[in-house]
């Protein structure tokens, strides 16, 4: 099996080779067109440079899936699974902070226009803005510019490779270790490929529902669209927290709206913005109803934006996800952050509102009351370490230890290392939140950690965490 890895392996870079030596021909080529003001062939090798590009980033991805094919059971593959854990990561948040940042920007772009003084017919507003030591001045055509310029950028690609390093983070985070990440068989007792599959499937189903109800009449009326949209939301939510690991329901909803941002780009408001193009360009009608789709997908997409960040950094605090009902958190931080961003959209138009931010708030607030932790029994009786020492060694060490001896986890997670006494004490404040409060911790319980043990750490550590007795 291994040499086929290799063969395919060494295929996937020749192909690499091949396309970064093209790429680099054809920058040369329309750099030359450019000069000669070639329209004709410049079309061309725009198209096929964007070709190459995919296939130079799905090449990476072959090679990354086949080096870890390789190494698969080997000694290196825990780090191998860190390394590119942490590069994905770093991508995506990288391209997330440039398409949100851009979608910001022109938000408050859009609503700080100066749209009454001094201004041309042709020009629904302009701006003007001072940043890194320079005055910028834009302005906003009503339709479009008589002639279409050469140099027209576009913003399209930070959100696909948001969205393309987001689906390989749920690959490398939860689909390549299923049986750890994503399925709790007390849960739901599903095989890991029903489950990547429900996962993947879930993805599109909740796109084709979106785009549906975006496409009929429902969506001439604002507000019943959001709450039956919202409704939909939640029972995705429902379903993901029935069928997955508290965290993977959390980090496949979020999913959700970001596959739902990604299609309104590619599906909606990239070829809208093409076919007002073209229609400028020869001089042809335009049907009002592309602009004014594209601007209704943004407008959600707008709405979506802090909803996927809340919840994509919450999937870090147990405290959310652990919850006895995950979706219900999921509904309160969905609303509670898409509440103000509604907030931040008004005040930037100049519209005053009272309650809108006030109301957001108090959402997110409950959600930190009912997950808040509850108090336990008191505790009578003085447990000793001699007690705890070797529920840690029965329950935790398999993975928090230098050498542990869990199949998936085969480093330390998080570095954490529970072999020495002091270590113990040191960290007992976070065994606390995740042994006894959130209880998300053994892993899917899968060394079966019993209530009274847990009962057991909570007076340990209530009663000073000491070592010595
Ligand atoms: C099957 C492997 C496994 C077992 C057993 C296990 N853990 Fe973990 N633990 C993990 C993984 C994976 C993470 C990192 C993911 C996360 O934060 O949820 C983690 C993270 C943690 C963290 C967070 C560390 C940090 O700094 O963010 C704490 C605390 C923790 N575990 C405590 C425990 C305790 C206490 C036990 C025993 C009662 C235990 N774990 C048993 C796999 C395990």
């Amino acid at each position: 099996m291994d040499y086929l890895y290799y063969g395919l392996l060494g295929l996937v870079l020749v192909i690499l080779v091949f396309c970064g030596n093209s790429l680099y021909n054809l920058n040369i080529l329309e750099k030359k067109c450019k000069e000669n003001e070639d329209e004709r062939h410049l079309d061309k090798i725009i198209h096929t440079k964007q070709l190459i590009n995919t296939v130079i980033v799905l090449g990476f991805l072959m090679s990354a899936f086949l080096v870890y094919c390789l190494l698969k059971g080997s000694i290196y593959e825990g780090h191998f699974h860190e390394w590119s854990n942490l590069i994905v990561r770093w991508l995506h948040i990288t391209f997330g902070i440039a398409w949100i940042g851009s979608s910001f920007y022109f938000i408050s772009l859009e609503n700080g226009l100066n749209r009454t003084k001094d201004l041309r017919d042709e020009l629904a507003g302009n701006y003007w803005a001072v940043h890194g030591g320079g005055f910028y001045y834009l302005e906003k055509y009503n339709i479009a510019p008589k002639v279409i310029p050469k140099e027209l950028h576009w913003f399209k690609y930070e959100s696909y490779f948001t969205w393309v390093s987001g689906i390989c983070l749920l690959f490398i985070v939860y689909y390549f270790n299923a049986k750890a990440m994503l399925i709790d068989p007390k849960i739901c007792d599903l095989t890991p490929s029903k489950g990547i599959g429900l996962g993947i499937f879930s993805l599109f189903l909740g796109w084709i529902l979106y785009d549906r109800m975006c496409k009929s009449n429902l969506s001439k009326f604002p507000l019943a669209f959001a709450l039956i949209g919202f409704i939909f939301a939640i029972e995705f939510a429902f379903v993901y927290s029935h069928i997955f690991t508290p965290r993977a329901a959390f980090m496949h909803f979020g999913a959700l709206i970001g596959t739902i941002m990604t299609l309104n780009v590619f599906f909606v408001i990239i070829p809208s913005q093409k076919a007002m193009v073209e229609a400028a360009k020869n001089g042809t009608y335009l049907n009002p109803q592309l602009g004014k789709n594209a601007g209704l997908r943004s407008l959600h997409n707008n709405y979506f934006t802090l909803p996927v960040l809340f919840i994509m950094i919450s999937n870090h605090f147990p405290s959310t996800f652990s919850h006895e009902y995950p979706w219900l958190i999921l509904a309160g931080l969905s609303l509670g952050s898409a509440g103000i961003k509604h907030y931040l959209n008004l005040k930037e138009k100049g519209e005053q509102s009272i309650w809108v931010f006030p109301i957001s708030v108090l959402l997110l607030l409950s959600v930190a009351f009912i997950t808040s932790p509850k108090k336990g029994n008191s505790c009578s009786d003085t447990v000793s370490f001699k007690e705890i020492y070797p529920i840690i060694q029965s329950r935790c060490i398999q993975c928090h230890s230098a050498s542990p001896t869990d199949k998936i986890f085969t480093v330390a997670p998080n570095g954490v290392m529970y072999d020495k006494p002091e270590d113990i004490k040191r960290l007992s404040d976070k065994i606390l939140q995740r042994a006894v409060i959130t209880k998300n911790m053994p892993q899917n319980n899968i060394t079966n950690m019993t209530e009274d043990e847990r009962d057991m750490i909570r007076c340990w550590i209530e009663q000073g965490s000491n070592i010595d007795n």
